[in-house]
């Protein structure tokens, strides 16, 4: 009852609000599985049900997976009202079945379209019923929607992805929005009035390649990025085959550094113990969801072998060493330097914030890298007080300050000198989570 009562609260306040975005619905990054890198077109009820209950007892969802969403493919056609038509033979009992059964295992349902007339695999698109749309999405219980850009033509991406925000928030059901229309029109600048997470960049492919070169792509974005409105780089490839171990833990690692969006696409009843052990990282898992919510940054670029620095709640940080290059390198790190390294907080958000959206932080390093922390924000930037540091530059902590946890071998460090020799073998990293003592 008590329920009911709130479904008529959340519906009734979205028919008489102006449209905006749901908001609150990913403070953090958001977490799942997609069906799209591993099984394209081959989805099906009885796919989507072994994987929500392979998600809960594989124990990614303890791990903090939450999203079951099906990719394209799962559309035929539409009826005589227009109504979008579910492939009868792959999804037998239909959306509103299958929804219920995700719920039910305390996991939330994702679907996919297109705001243009066709899907990329060439399914209907939305373009034309995004309020019909939206409406059968939220009778059917759907939580998240995957919005793509094929089909679309010579329409415009933001208006396009803010008809469809709009016709989800007057459906009334709170869905997390996935904007996918591959960066191709600066959705960083856009997006977080619009949905939750906007694609960055083309799609991944299962190989270091692909995903060191769309990782690059993310160089410039952190200010972009924040509660609520995140830079995704595109969904997991571990666990698919095309990658060796180290560079699984490699692509997990710095999709972690970059608060990405985790959505795993990969078999979940079928993973070995090292797709477990990458996957299932909670300290590493806990770095992407720390709360300040604020995307890595590079450090240090230096022949191939980076550093990027994750400022996290309670000035603490995490700090990766990456060798993206083809040779073993042997670094000498500086702990002490890396410590004392302070981060002032500087997100961009679009300035009419009409979407709900507040401003709040991305990183800026001190020095070397971007020393002009202290200038005067552009228009559109703006500066809050980032959580803990109280608004001010963080205080001045030192080596002495932290434990260092390495966070794939799970254990503190003990440092004989403040500079250490580091070896990293060819794409592989090292993370370091600097802890408060
Ligand atoms: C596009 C998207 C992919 C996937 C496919 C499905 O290429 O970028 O992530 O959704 O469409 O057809």
């Amino acid at each position: 009852m008590k329920r009911f009562f709130i479904s008529v609260l959340v519906l009734l306040t979205a028919v008489s609000l102006p449209a905006q975005k749901f908001t609150g619905l990913a403070k953090t990054p958001p977490m799942g599985w997609n069906s799209w890198n591993k099984f394209h077109c081959d989805v099906s009820e009885e796919l989507i049900m072994k994987m929500a209950d392979a998600m809960v007892s594989s124990g990614m969802k303890d791990a903090g997976y939450e999203y079951i969403v099906i990719d394209d493919c799962w559309q035929v056609s539409r009826d005589e009202n227009g109504e979008i038509v579910v492939d009868p033979e792959r999804f037998p009992h239909g959306m509103k079945y299958l929804a219920d059964y995700i719920h039910s295992k305390g996991l939330k349902f994702g679907i996919y379209s297109s705001a243009g007339t066709v899907t990329c695999q060439r399914r209907p698109g939305s373009r034309g019923y995004e309020f019909q749309d939206a409406r059968t999405y939220a009778r059917w219980g759907v939580d998240y929607l995957k919005y793509d850009w094929c089909g679309s033509s010579t329409q415009n991406a933001k208006a396009s992805y803010t008809l469809m925000r709009d016709a989800l928030f007057k459906a009334g059901r709170p869905i997390v929005f996935s904007i996918c229309e591959w960066g191709s029109n600066n959705p960083w600048e856009w997006g977080a009035e619009v949905g939750h997470l906007w694609r960055t960049t083309g799609d991944i492919s299962d190989n270091w390649n692909s995903m060191i070169s769309i990782f690059e792509k993310q160089k410039d974005l952190a200010r972009y990025a924040g509660p609520d409105g995140w830079n995704d780089p595109d969904m997991l490839e571990v666990g698919n085959g095309g990658m060796t171990y180290e560079e699984y833990k490699t692509h997990f690692s710095l999709w972690c550094m970059l608060a990405a969006p985790l959505i795993a696409g990969n078999d979940l009843s079928n993973m070995t113990p090292e797709t477990k052990s990458i996957l299932m990282n909670k300290e590493m898992i806990a770095v992407n969801q720390d709360t300040l919510g604020v995307q890595a940054t590079c450090y240090r670029d230096d022949y191939g072998y980076q550093i990027w620095v994750k400022p996290l709640a309670n000035n603490e940080k995490a700090v990766c060493l990456l060798n993206r290059s083809d040779e073993k390198k042997s670094i000498l790190v500086n702990f002490e330097e890396l410590a004392r390294i302070r981060t002032m907080v500087r997100r961009f958000r679009p300035p009419t914030g009409t979407a709900g959206t507040s401003a709040t932080g991305a990183a800026r390093m001190g020095p070397p890298a971007q020393a002009g922390a202290a200038g005067a924000p552009a228009p559109g930037v703006a500066v809050t007080p980032p959580q803990g540091f109280g608004g001010q530059r963080p205080p001045q902590l030192t080596l002495a300050d932290y434990r260092i946890r390495d966070l794939w071998e799970h254990k503190d460090l003990t440092l004989k000198e403040t500079s250490v020799y580091i070896e990293l073998l060819p794409h592989t990293v090292k993370v370091y989570k600097f802890i408060r003592k």
